[in-house]
Parts: C-alpha cells; sequence; structure tokens
C-alpha cells in the first residue's frame, strides 16, 4: 500500500495522478486538516508533523509514502534515516525538471518554503539556472475555500493576477507550484502566463513514485537465465 499525505487538498492532485499512473495498487490518502497550514509553522514544528504522518500511514499498512506537502518536503532532510528510506519528497523530481527547461525559474509556494530556500539549494544540485521564490501563503485558503480550475472568485482571480504579474516581471522562463495546493489552480495560471513553462511538484512526484513502484515490481519478477 501507498500512502500520500498534505496539509489538506493540495496533495490530492499528486493522489489522483499515482492512481492514474498505478492503478492497481492499494494507496490511502491523509488530509492533516487538523494542523493546517503547514506554511506557516516553524521547522521544528514541521519536522514533528512530519514524522507523526508517516507514522500514521505506515501504522495504516502504507510501505512506501509520498510527501505531496512540499512545505513537508522541504524538512525530508532532518526525518530519521528509516523515515528517509520509506518517504519521497516531492521537491527533488520537480526541481529536477524544472532545471532542464530553461535558466530562469520562479517558484510561487508557501511562507516557510519559500523562506527555507528550500527549492533553489535542490535545483542548484542540477543547473546553475537563477531561482526567485515568492511566498504565497494567501493562496493556500483560498483553495481549501473552493478556489480550483473552473471556480475561482473574483479574490481569487486577482491573486492570480497579482501573481502572474510578479513571475512576468521576475523574467521567469519556468513557474514551479511549489505548494500543492496551487495545482489546483494550474489551468488559470497556464492562461495567465501562456509563455511560461509550468512545473507542479505533485505531478512530477507521483511520477516519481510511480516509477519506484514499477522498478521494484520488475525486480520481483526478475528472471535469470544461465
Ligand atoms: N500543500 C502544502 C504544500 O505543498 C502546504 C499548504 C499549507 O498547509 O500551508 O506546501
Amino acid at each position: 500500500m501507498i500512502g500520500v499525505f498534505d496539509s489538506g487538498v493540495g496533495g490530492l492532485c499528486a493522489y489522483r495522478e499515482l492512481r492514474r499512473l498505478i492503478p492497481r495498487e492499494d494507496s490511502v490518502y491523509l488530509a492533516d486538516i487538523k494542523n493546517a497550514p503547514y506554511g506557516t509553522k516553524s521547522e521544528d514544528e514541521l519536522i514533528a508533523l512530519t514524522r507523526a504522518d508517516i507514522k500514521r500511514l505506515s501504522a495504516f499498512g502504507a510501505r512506501k509514502i509520498l510527501i505531496a506537502c512540499c512545505t513537508a518536503s522541504s524538512v525530508w532532510h532532518r526525518l530519521e534515516k528509516e523515515e528517509r528510506e520509506i518517504s519521497l519528497p516531492i521537491i527533488t523530481p520537480a526541481a529536477r525538471l524544472a532545471a532542464s527547461l530553461g535558466e530562469r525559474i520562479a517558484v510561487i509556494a508557501t511562507e516557510h518554503t519559500a523562506s527555507s530556500g528550500a527549492f533553489s539549494k535542490e535545483i542548484s544540485k542540477f543547473s546553475d539556472a537563477s531561482v526567485m521564490e515568492f511566498a504565497e501563503q494567501e493562496l493556500v485558503s483560498l483553495v481549501e475555500r473552493g478556489n480550483r480550475d473552473g471556480s475561482v472568485s473574483g479574490e481569487c482571480k486577482d491573486t492570480l493576477s497579482a501573481i502572474s504579474r510578479r513571475v512576468r516581471d521576475a523574467g521567469a522562463e519556468v513557474l514551479i507550484l511549489g505548494c500543492t495546493h496551487f495545482s489546483h489552480l494550474e489551468g488559470e495560471l497556464s492562461m495567465l502566463l501562456p509563455e511560461v513553462k509550468i512545473v507542479s511538484p505533485a505531478r512530477a512526484g507521483a511520477i516519481e513514485m510511480a516509477k519506484t513502484i514499477n522498478e521494484g515490481r520488475r525486480e520481483r519478477g526478475r528472471v535469470i537465465y544461465t
């Protein structure tokens, strides 16, 4: 069984993609709404919450866990070895993809993720691209309040226009939706920024997890001729 978690509805984008890629795999999704939002928490609080989420999903029978939350993924390196071995942070696959797509990368994320510089650090492992990180915490509550593609309030439209201006002014070629909640607004953002390549860590993380699971399956079924 695969476990997937986030502070709320954001990680559902990764969960849906994962179900589409490996439909026969059992899975469970945990939305830790009791402790949401994660983006305004301190690093120590986030480590404790991420540990508790991994523990709950493991107790449920999950043998692999996708951290479908960029904020929680930003503290992955501070988890215990056993926790790191069963979990996959979504920042790494998204950073690798973004680094392959352009030299000027904008990231919109929660307060914690943006101030931690987690995406900049990870992208620097793959390229010399310049990275601009913007904290857009209010967009998290707008998505939680029901603003998703196809159903966007005037307030949300204004927020998205302001974000698009910042991204365009920064001269970005690539935009990372560095909070999985924002993947629910990918359609709106791609209409506002048609010239920018959009990277969704929710999707990149789900693809990476599906690859890991498929590789494991192949290994279990290996045939050796002598
Ligand atoms: N969806 C989460 C992320 O990817 C966190 C949103 C929040 O709870 O602040 O960072």
